[in-house]
């Protein structure tokens, strides 16, 4: 007879990893399957986040910032470094070891909270009956089990340029992108979005001369316009050459480098020719091998699992969350719809509040924001108040050595509730947590600007961008 769960999850990517957890700990009996394999094809959970994702590629952002400012910025606290060099297969032996650490800790959290976990590829195998949704799971685990409830958290893939597909070793996604052996003298890197402004910093820092060439004529055109003018500024002089509103035209492999032929802004022809390229222009919802016509899942017109604002299917008791369906593809968004779902299923009011999720762009300046941007402001026609501090005037980036950026408030010019916080600079991954948990309390800019912020700490500068919108900093 097949094994019967309350729960099963097909995934164990952050969505689906914590949604397993979650609906563990609310007393259900719950499976989560995932078919990622490590390099002696065991289990792998954590998905693309663990794997090839956020995990990895901040490993190597860490190490090759270390890298650089060992190369430079150390010499002005007084540090000399005699006979750096660089050891990349150390490198990256240190960001796989980091990867195993969290895949070891899933498989941990995974007993601890009494989950079953099966290796292998899960399919719907047919439509449900009395036991719930039967389905199939491929090898290792060969088994068959029925879910009465099902939360589909299969993820993505890269988008490969058409004419273009991946081969991980001259034309790299994410996944090559993160192993590549020695560090490429030339390196192309098509999409200037969050990968590409990610891995292009690893591996200029780590030596390579870094040419981005982007298709939309604006720089982050998601990121507030005052920020990205900024990081555009700040990345050029780092060395990153940024080409905007370019058209790609045709990429040819040759033996040992990638030739792409590509229209500038005025609509001239130029060609490159690159050691490498990394091509990171968005990603598609990944779907399969779930067999999802066998129940008649319903998809989007982009491929995306369709579900309502609750994560519900057209299929009673099929959920699904994170990158597998709309919305941004981040990690936490997926963690949070996973408890959200969870909680729903055991009759509870899960909730993800879509306003205050944070994105974080890990360069250097890291850039972090919540809420809205100023130009969507203007766009919508809300009335605004800004303010904007620069970290040149905190006393702890100073300390730091660490000045570029600044924090900038967007509070309701009537109510004074901050509509949108906008970072570039120094540890803006962790100061925009203050900024999240404000606006989930609909705080007033004057809320901040009133709370006590630890001296000498980079957090001051949130209290000083709040003080800003009504021209009363104290330290600029
Ligand atoms: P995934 O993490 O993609 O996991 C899906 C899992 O399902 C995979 O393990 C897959 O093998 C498995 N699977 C698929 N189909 C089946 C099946 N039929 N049966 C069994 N298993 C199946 N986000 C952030 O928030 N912060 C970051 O810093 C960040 N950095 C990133 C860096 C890079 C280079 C990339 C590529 C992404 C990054 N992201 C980051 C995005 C983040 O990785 C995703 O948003 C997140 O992984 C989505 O989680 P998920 O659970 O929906 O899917
Ligand atoms: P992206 O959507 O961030 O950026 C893709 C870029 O490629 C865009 O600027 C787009 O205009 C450009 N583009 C698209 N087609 C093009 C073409 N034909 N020619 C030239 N440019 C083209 O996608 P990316 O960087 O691949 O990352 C995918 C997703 O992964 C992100 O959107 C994000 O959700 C997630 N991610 C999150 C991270 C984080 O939170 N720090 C880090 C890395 C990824």
């Amino acid at each position: 007879m097949s094994k019967q769960f309350d729960v099963v999850v097909i995934g164990a990517g952050p969505g689906g990893y914590i949604a397993a957890i979650r609906a563990a700990q609310l007393g259900f009996s719950v499976a989560c399957v995932d078919a990622w394999e490590n390099e002696k094809g065991g289990p792998a959970p954590g998905g693309t986040c663990t794997n090839v994702g956020c995990i990895p590629s901040k490993a190597l952002l860490q190490s090759s910032e270390h890298y650089e400012h060992a190369g430079h910025a150390f010499k002005e606290h007084g540090i000399d470094v005699a006979g750096l060099s660089l050891n990349l297969p150390q490198m990256i032996k240190r960001k796989d070891n980091v990867v195993k650490q969290n895949n070891d800790g899933i498989l941990f959290l995974f007993k601890k909270n009494k989950v079953t976990f099966f290796h292998g590829r899960a399919s719907f195998a047919g439509a449900a009956t009395a036991d719930g949704y039967p389905l199939t799971i491929s090898a290792p685990a060969n088994e068959t089990i029925n879910a009465k409830q099902v939360i589909v958290a299969t993820g993505s893939n890269a988008r490969a340029l058409p004419g273009a597909e991946f081969d991980e070793q001259l034309i790299l996604s994410n996944t090559g992108a993160l192993t590549i052996g020695d560090v490429p003298k030339q390196l192309g890197v098509i999409g200037a979005g969050v990968i590409g402004l990610e891995m292009g910093s690893v591996w200029r820092r780590l030596g390579a001369e870094v040419t981005v060439l982007e298709g939309l004529p604006t720089f982050l055109g998601a990121v507030d316009e005052q920020i990205a003018k900024e990081a555009n500024k700040l990345f050029t002089k780092q060395g990153l050459k940024i080409n905007l509103g370019v058209k790609i035209n045709k990429v040819t492999k040759g033996d040992n480098n990638v030739t792409v032929e590509f229209d500038n802004a005025k609509g001239e022809a130029n060609t490159a020719v690159f050691d490498k390229l990394i091509v990171s222009i968005g990603r598609t919802p990944n779907t399969d091998g779930l067999a999802a016509d066998k129940v008649g899942l319903a998809l989007d017109e982009r491929g995306f699992v369709a579900v309502d604002g609750d994560c519900k299917t057209n299929l009673p008791g099929v959920w699904a969350i994170g990158d597998v369906v709309r919305g941004p593809m981040l990690a936490h968004k997926a963690e949070e719809e996973g408890v959200a779902v969870a909680e729903r299923i055991a009759g509870q009011h899960g909730h993800t509040n879509f306003n205050t999720i944070p994105w974080v762009i890990y360069t250097s300046p890291e850039i972090a924001w919540v809420g809205k941007t100023e130009q969507t402001l203007k766009a919508e026609g809300v009335a605004y108040k800004a303010g904007t501090f620069p970290f040149l005037a905190n006393g702890r980036a100073r300390a730091l050595g660490d000045t570029a950026g600044m924090v900038k408030f967007l509070a309701d010019a009537s109510t004074d509730e901050i509509l949108g916080v906008h970072i570039i600079g120094p540890m803006a991954s962790e100061l925009i947590s203050e900024a999240v948990v404000a606006m989930e309390f609909k705080a007033s800019a004057e809320d901040i600007a009133r709370i006590c912020h630890a001296h000498p700490s980079l957090s001051e500068a949130t209290k000083e961008a709040a003080l800003a919108i009504d021209k009363r900093t104290l330290n600029f």
